[in-house]
């Protein structure tokens, strides 16, 4: 994107210049239209390094070296540099050339002593000899009262002007230009570098008025990347409109316990689900110019003692369950910010961890962009420095002395400083504010927020549909229940919240309804009830068995809503009324469907939460059970549409739902005390844990029903020269109703010396929809990368050697078809290093403890 825009700006300058008609003075040739009247296109095949832009006698004094990456030893004298300066005030361009060189050199360019000594830009291009048409790479700086302009080739030598006092200021956060925002870099108004903001995140952008989309774990639960990308670029412009350049956001830790306060601003229990779902966010968000900030780096997977905890892992879970989505994510889509935790991993706080933030993010995973630290996160601004933790977030004005007094007294090298700097200078070139992309323009609330209404459609898993209870019929009379039909949770708390300009609650959505009609709008208890909350269970509300048989009578149907909220700084609770129903909700499930089964009609339960319940003790009292998240402003809108069949559900799930909560892996390990949480399970998480141990479930991981039914064939698995698979299958709709089908692929790989969890996904698809009968077939490439051990004693990443078993499926364990094949050699996938290694052992979960 950005480098399509250097190109374009690249090209527009040469155009310009092949236009008119320059004075011409001493030295400098004009540039005649007639010889240049069509100029090629860049490429980058070459590149080149600005380092710095001085004032000189008889010009200005460029430093510079070429580097050529798309030609095999390249013949220098066929290529030559062009330098083309523009003097801004007078309008007037000039041409010269001078002989290339690939290391580091000075390059006089002369100027007329006239000339303004006001803003000047400076085009440099390597181009061949013979061919003006054959640019391979160039730089774009500018130069304003003797001091470079910053662009983004020009970030070195506006860094080589910088004096230390700009360099300690630009390392920590400045009060935002945007007031009330979650914060801002410093200003280098010098340097033409502009305070960039930023704000939360992820649901949308949180200013003073935004539009609620899906959390991210609805988001993830629609299993469509497509669809993540477009919420991404809805909300990547809501953020613009809002003047604000950088959202905090996706969240992006693993869903590792059922009670993780966060888990809705994150995707899923499954690092390449995670890191597909983040990609496509920040795809999205990142394709409207807005920039991205993933976060938490990394294992901020609990809220209780997050600024204390030390998560303390195995390298193997590590990197396989923990690192992987990141690396996701930095590869598909390359995120401009990424956002360190509060937590410490393996006893450091990764914010001052330089092996995290340097050696594996940067160096392994080929992270370019900048960190930020989370708000108020421990360790002092220098060490985050020193680490490679670039930006102090919020940052105060001490921290300026203190990195002024850390350079003085050599516990902080100029080196570690500019290389910080630099990041930074990078990121705040590409922003949207410095590259002048339409800002504060307002947003577009009706279009947003309708779109938000049917992407929340997307993301409701129907857990439970007996007897095609749903879809209702067109004119069914709806009774409601629960606070949270009024009392609807929208999305989580904290720093996801979205102040939303509109909300529709699931009453007013069915009220609003043109297919469903809302049962006793005026007498309904619920009306003026208080939220849920587990320390006042007296907020539920009571039904009277009166109330329900009257209304049993006179209704079609019940919709109970059960609902429970989340927020940041908190984990959920494993009580009454936080992972199971508090008295009354369990009342009112039992009064309601007795009197509406007594009166032959169905009872629906709407789950609003952020988080698994238990629901095995009670759900074989209900017809059907929909997991609906939290959806975004338009919960209402989107319930309506899906109970009515306006939208057939075709979301499933990103979490494991377990019988009861001591079978969630490790839970005796969670949230662990104040100095450190073990990470007992180690590679058994979420599903990987219940399949390979053998443990019931409520509803397995990436499982979801529809309207329709679906049937599979002709499961094809090719392996290619590179070792990797191409995977197929046939679905076809053989339902009545429309629908989309999620279609998920699993590999059991060899146990050799390694523990291996039963099976793991590897890739998976959602096709398009289909009509009754209509059938598509899915093809996915499964690479080695997204099934690789790392192998700790050898610090690689491997593909064993052995029998792979690849199944299809339609919810984890639920498999259709599958294929063996055999790996006759170790494939090494990646070499890395052992790093964030634990401080000591500790004892890990093993398949002999079965
Ligand atoms: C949260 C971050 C958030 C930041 C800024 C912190 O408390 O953990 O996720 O982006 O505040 O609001």
């Amino acid at each position: 994107m950005k480098k399509q825009m250097i190109l374009t700006a690249v090209t527009l300058i040469v155009a310009i210049v092949a236009i008119f008609t320059f004075a011409s003075c001493m030295k400098l040739k004009p540039i005649d239209p007639e010889e240049n009247e069509a100029p090629g296109e860049l490429t980058p095949e070459a590149a080149i390094t600005v380092y710095s832009i001085k004032e000189a006698e008889g010009g200005i004094l460029v430093n510079l070296s070429c580097e050529f990456n798309g030609f095999e030893d390249p013949d220098l004298s066929e290529w030559t540099l062009d330098f083309i300066l523009t003097d801004k005030y007078f309008e007037e361009e000039y041409y010269q050339t001078a002989e290339l060189k690939v290391s580091p050199a000075d390059y006089l360019i002369e100027c007329p002593k006239e000339r303004s000594g006001g803003e000047l830009s400076l085009l440099v291009q390597i181009r061949e000899k013979k061919n003006w048409k054959n640019c391979a790479g160039g730089a774009y700086l500018e130069i304003s009262y003797g001091l470079p302009q910053l662009t983004t080739d020009g970030v070195l030598c506006v860094l080589s002007e910088m004096t230390v006092e700009d360099k300690a200021n630009l390392v920590f956060g400045h009060d935002p230009i945007k007031g009330g925002a979650s914060g801002g870099t410093y200003s280098l108004w010098r340097f033409g570098g502009p305070s960039v903001t930023v704000n939360d995140g992820p649901a949308g952008i949180r200013y003073s008025h935004g539009i609620w989309y899906p959390s991210m774990m609805n988001m993830t639960s629609s299993w469509d990347n497509e669809l993540i990308a477009v919420i991404g670029s809805h909300i990547g412009s809501d953020t613009l409109s809002n003047g604000i350049d950088v959202i905090l956001g996706p969240g992006m830790n693993i869903q590792k316990n059922v009670t993780g306060g966060r888990n809705f601003e994150y995707c899923s229990e499954d690092p390449f689900l995670t890191g597909m779902a983040a990609a496509s966010y920040v795809r999205g968000v990142q394709s409207s110019g807005a920039d991205a900030c993933i976060k938490h780096f990394a294992l901020n997977n609990q809220e209780t003692y997050r600024g204390s905890v030390s998560a303390n892992v195995t390298e193997r879970a590590l990197r396989e369950i923990y690192l992987r989505p990141f690396r996701i994510a930095v590869e598909k889509s390359e995120p401009e910010w990424i956002m360190s935790s509060y937590n410490c991993l393996n006893g450091t706080h990764t914010s001052i961890d330089r092996e995290l933030l340097t050696d594996i993010l940067r160096n392994e995973f080929g992270f370019k962009g900048a960190v930020m630290s989370d708000w108020g996160s421990a360790g002092s601004v220098v060490d985050k420095v020193k680490a490679g933790n670039d930006l102090n977030m919020p940052g105060a004005s001490s921290d300026k002395d203190a990195v002024i007094k850390a350079l003085e007294e050599g516990k902080l090298t100029i080196e570690e400083l500019d290389a910080c700097c630099e990041r930074i200078l990078r990121a705040v070139a590409g922003s949207a504010t410095k590259r002048e992309y339409p800002m504060n323009t307002g947003i577009d609330y009706d279009g947003h927020s309708d779109f938000a209404a049917d992407a929340a459609a997307e993301t409701m898993v129907l857990l439970k549909n007996d007897g095609g209870a749903l879809p209702l019929k067109k004119g069914t009379s709806v009774a409601l229940f629960g606070n949270g039909s009024f009392n609807t949770v929208f999305g989580g708390d904290g720093s996801g919240v979205v102040y939303a300009r509109s909300t529709v609650n699931i009453f007013d959505g069915i009220k609003n309804s043109k297919k469903l009609s809302l049962y006793d709008e005026y007498g309904n208890p619920f009306v003026y009830c208080e939220p849920h909350s587990a320390e006042k269970p007296e907020n539920d509300v009571k039904v009277t068995a009166e109330y329900a048989a009257e209304t049993s009578s006179n209704a079609d149907c019940a919709v109970i809503v059960i609902s429970r909220s989340s927020t940041e700084g908190a984990d959920n609770q494993v009580c009454k009324g936080g992972f199971y129903l508090s008295d009354n909700e369990s009342d009112m499930i039992d009064t309601v469907s007795k009197a509406f089964h007594e009166a032959g009609k169905k009872v629906i339960v709407l789950l609003n939460v952020g988080n698994p319940i238990e629901v095995v003790s009670w759900r074989d009292k209900v017809d059907a059970l929909m997991m609906i998240g939290y959806p975004g402003e338009r919960t209402g809108t989107a319930v309506a549409a899906v109970l009515s069949g306006e939208k057939t559900p075709s979301a499933k799930l990103t979490m494991t739902w377990p019988v009861d909560y001591e079978d969630v892996p490790a839970f005796a390990y969670f949230p662990g005390k104040s100095s450190a949480a073990t990470y007992y399970e180690d590679i058994y998480v979420g599903y990987r844990y219940y399949s390979t141990f053998g443990k019931e479930v409520a509803y397995p991981f990436g499982y979801g029903l529809s309207y329709t039914g679906f049937s599979y064939s002709g499961f094809k698995l090719k392996k290619t020269e590179q070792g990797n698979y191409y995977a197929e299958v046939t679905v076809k709709n053989t339902g009545k109703a429309n629908g989309r089908e999620v279609v998920e692929f699993y590999v059991s790989k060899p146990e050799t010396s390694f523990e291996q969890p039963s099976f793991e996904l590897c890739a998976y698809a959602k096709t398009s929809e289909m009509k009754p009968g209509q059938y598509q077939t899915v093809k996915v490439l499964i690479k080695a990368s997204e099934f690789a051990t790392y192998d700790t004693e050898n610090s690689r990443y491997i593909a064993d050697s052995g029998k792979y078993t690849f199944y299809v499926g339609n919810a984890a364990g639920s498999f259709l078809f599958s294929t063996e094949t055999e790996r006759d050699a170790v494939t090494v996938v990646y070499e890395a290093e052992n790093r964030c290694v634990p401080k000591a052992k500790f004892d890990v979960l093993k398949k002999a403890a079965k």
